[in-house]
């Protein structure tokens, strides 16, 4: 087991730490949007093999990082259950709404996801038998909560009213719409686990919108049943879980979840995760991804303080949220060249 990503999420704490970026493949990069351009459509991108594993190496060719993450996307799950799925140039996602138990009810079986996700398999197989040693391949998917605000909202919410208002006055509806996604969700990454990747992450990019118990409830325990079922299917599994937003809750979420390592956002300082979090486990991030933007010794200096701040424990350097658009791809070598510099003091 010499990949440095499955020795840091082994537990081990390394001189340098394994990198990569959330997003690391997106509009960012010039040859992102030349393919994306030739495939037309961003859901063709994803559904075409031979392009999403092109697409998935593309940032390990021009960086270097120490692991690939599957393109493709978190709703896919739900377009897989049945829903309509569409991308709106420069708007983002937009799909068909469930508001009741009916539309819940609707909703495929989760063993029936494969017939629509079978090419995400075909990819993750690509990039596996495309991939220089040492790279770790990353499968993932979206936390139910996160995937169930989409289908709920039919499309990104600045704070998830509908999926809060759906769970509040028809919780059973809700409860089974939770239920669904999370064993659709086993299934997805199972077989992509089966298909090569070697760790899996789950992305709960709107955790932070639930509040005392229903934190627990809709983010954490979901996310825990993910871990044990895909544990029991492959034991030694490492997963990442994401619950974004967390903030003093990242405390505990190691065991809450039973994932290795708990991805941070830059919400929290790394001195402050170091101490309350890093003891548990592996920790993931946390550098604001507006450094890729705007660069220059700021950038230079947050990424070592990053470094520094977990160097006496096990740490996968990342962002705190993906790479955006407007990134300059020359700041993701400065912060290479930062992580990977000596340390001042030897
Ligand atoms: O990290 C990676 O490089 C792997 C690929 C990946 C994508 N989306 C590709 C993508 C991953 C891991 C995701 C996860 C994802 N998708 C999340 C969770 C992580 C997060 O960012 O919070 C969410 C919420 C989504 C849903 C989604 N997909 C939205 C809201 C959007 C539109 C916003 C945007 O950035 O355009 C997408 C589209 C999307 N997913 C793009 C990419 C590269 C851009 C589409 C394009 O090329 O036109």
């Amino acid at each position: 087991m010499t990949k440095p990503i499955l020795r840091a999420l082994a537990g081990e704490a390394l001189p340098t730490p394994p990198v990569w970026l959330m997003r690391q493949a997106g509009r960012y990069l010039p040859e992102y949007r030349a393919l994306r351009e030739k495939a037309g459509d961003f859901l063709t991108l994803c559904y075409t093999p031979d392009m999403a594993a092109e697409v998935t190496l593309q940032p390990i060719r021009r960086f270097g990082f120490d692991a690939a993450i599957l393109f493709a996307d978190i709703l896919l799950v739900p377009q897989a259950l049945g829903a309509d799925l569409w991308f709106v140039k420069g708007e983002g996602p937009r799909l068909s709404t469930i508001t009741d138990a009916a539309g819940v009810a609707a909703l495929r079986p989760a063993a029936d996801v494969h017939e629509t996700l079978d090419p995400v398999y075909q990819t993750v197989r690509n990039v596996a038998g495309a991939l220089p040693p040492g790279v770790t391949l990353i499968g993932f998917a979206g936390a139910p909560w996160t995937v169930a605000t989409y289908m709920i909202a039919g499309r990104g919410t600045p704070d998830q009213g509908p999926a809060h208002a759906m769970r509040e006055d028809a919780p059973k509806a809700f409860d089974a719409l939770i239920e669904r996604i999370t064993d659709a969700t086993i299934e997805y990454l199972s077989a992509q686990v089966a298909a090569g990747a070697e760790v899996v992450k789950i992305f709960d990019s709107w955790a932070g919108s639930l509040s005392g118990a229903a934190f627990e409830r809709y983010s954490l325990q979901p996310m825990a049943r993910i871990v044990t079922a895909l544990k029991a299917r492959h034991p030694g599994l490492p997963v990442i879980a994401f619950p974004r937003g967390a903030g003093a809750r990242y405390a505990g979420a190691h065991a809450a979840t039973g994932a290795e390592c708990i991805a941070l956002d830059q919400s929290v300082s790394p001195e402050w995760a170091a101490a309350h979090v890093q003891p548990q486990g592996c920790v993931q991030g946390n550098l604001d991804p507006r450094h890729m933007v705007t660069g220059g010794a700021e950038l230079t200096a947050a990424t070592r303080r990053v470094v520094d701040a977990f160097a006496g424990g096990p740490h996968i350097f990342n962002l705190g949220h993906g790479i955006t658009p407007d990134a300059d791809p020359d700041n993701v070598h400065r912060m290479l060249d930062a992580i990977r510099a000596e340390p001042a003091n030897g």
